[in-house]
């Protein structure tokens, strides 16, 4: 049983506790795009744990993680996070595996990342600063630097002076900035290189044998939906596949190989960044959200715009994972809001769309077409029964089950781990 989770909003839908919750019965938790550019905030007891680039299931003793061909390397933030993590009494040593053809963020990716976001102005992307598009961009020119390559000295030697020679003509001219030094890159990344070793293999081949063998894998993506590079809302996306689809090409598991596809949801929306959103709420209401819900990034910790649950998004995003199931996250945090609404239609110059539009300037036109639901005054903090919730909790949760297309799992009352209604584990227990 293979399943693949993913985010179905813009990211920060609380995939990190429920993949944590679901790595009890994986053998592997494998991440497949993205970098360190997402932030997954795991609680256990009375401990808040953030990771960005190790695979949630390494939590969970015992467990194997993977760090799949399409994820992008800072090799720096892995070893530090590793160190954190051994901190916490966390020893990733003999469970981690990264592969040996992921590609590298490089120090100049970061710097291009962040000075090409202040040449956009008002059309800046709002990127975590993290050098993710720069890396994925030249991976796809073919001028990336993978794992492997930094084991053949030479070649990696050769590739950095291309690169640099390049990059060192950019940053003076267009940039104002100091070329960067060959040799300094050069060892640094060695270093990193040594370090990293005992953890590097053909994970492509790890994995299928795997499956071979019978063990179950999750596969943990990052960010959502509507930041994948071919199916958001393009350019205000990340520069990866974060649908399912990304699975299969981010790990060499071949399709036929997945079993499900989980997307995590939350109750309302939030986006970091820039991009349109079309049921933002810009009043008090999206301040309720934000402070209830403690709506700040985990990885850069800017203010998450929020707003209404947008069914329009979510039933894209069923559709083109042709998603399994549903899990929905911080339904607590709707407690108390005399009423809430769920966005059924988008206006665009006179017309009322009831699908998603692909061009940038309707999404950012759209007024939402809002259908109104009677909220609940009780808590529903930490219920872990759905017999349990209020009449008008159940509504609500029914209603988004119907209006997106999909089946609902989980829901998610609070971010402890056992703070979950659970109606089905799709992994077999
Ligand atoms: P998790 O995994 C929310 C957003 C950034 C920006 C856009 C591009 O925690 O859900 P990038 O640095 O990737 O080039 O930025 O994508 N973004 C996220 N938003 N959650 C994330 O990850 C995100 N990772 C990137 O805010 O709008
Ligand atoms: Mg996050």
């Amino acid at each position: 049983m293979n399943l693949v989770v993913i985010g179905t909003q813009w990211g920060d839908e609380g995939k990190g506790k429920i993949v944590d919750l679901l790595s009890e019965y994986a053998d592997y938790v494998v991440r497949y795009q993205g970098g360190h550019n997402a932030g997954h905030t795991i609680v256990i007891g009375e401990k808040t744990i953030v990771l960005h680039l190790i695979p949630t299931g390494l939590l969970q003793k015992g467990k194997k993680g993977v760090i799949g061909n399409g994820v992008v390397i800072n090799p720096k933030a892995l070893l530090e996070e590793i160190d954190t993590l051994n901190g916490q009494g966390i020893s990733v040593e003999g469970r981690l595996f990264i592969s040996a053809s992921a590609h590298l963020i490089m120090p100049y990716h970061q710097k291009i990342d962040l000075e090409s976001e202040k040449t956009k102005g008002l059309r800046k992307i709002g990127t975590t600063g993290r050098g993710i598009g720069p890396a994925y961009a030249d991976k796809m020119s073919r001028t990336g630097i993978r794992v492997c390559d930094l084991y053949d000295q030479d070649l990696f030697r050769e590739k950095l002076e291309t690169n640099l020679c390049e990059i060192n003509t950019i940053l003076p001219k267009i940039y104002n900035l100091a070329p960067l030094d060959l040799e300094e890159i050069y060892q640094e990344f060695l270093g990193y290189a040594e370090k990293i070793k005992p953890y590097v293999l053909d994970t492509a081949l790890l994995l299928n044998q795997a499956i071979d063998a019978g063990k179950q894998l999750l596969f943990e993506g990052a960010q959502g939906t509507h930041l994948d590079v071919d199916h958001g809302t393009y350019p205000y996306v990340t520069s990866s596949n974060s649908g399912a689809g990304g699975a299969s090409t981010g790990t060499g598991v071949g399709p036929t190989r997945f079993d499900e596809v989980l997307g995590v949801t939350k109750a309302y929306t939030t986006r970091v960044g820039s991009g349109p959103f079309p049921t933002e709420l810009t009043d008090e209401v999206g301040v309720f959200l934000r402070k209830q819900g403690n709506e700040f990034g985990a990885t850069t910790g800017r203010p998450r715009r929020c707003g209404w649950f947008d069914a329009l998004q979510v039933r894209h995003t069923v559709r083109i994972n042709h998603m399994t199931a549903l899990a929905l996250t911080k339904l607590d945090v709707l407690d108390g809001i005399p009423q809430i609404s769920i966005c059924v239609g988008y206006e665009v110059d006179g017309k009322t769309l009831t699908e998603m539009p692909c061009s940038l300037r309707s999404l950012e036109q759209a007024k939402p077409v809002l259908k109104h639901f009677a909220g609940w005054e009780e808590s529903t903090n930490g219920i872990t029964s759905y017999d349990k919730l209020p009449q008008n909790a159940k509504r609500y949760v029914e209603a988004i089950s119907e209006l997106v297309g999909c089946r609902i799992d989980m829901i998610s009352t609070s971010s402890k781990r056992g703070e979950t209604i659970v109606n089905r584990i799709a992994f077999p227990t």
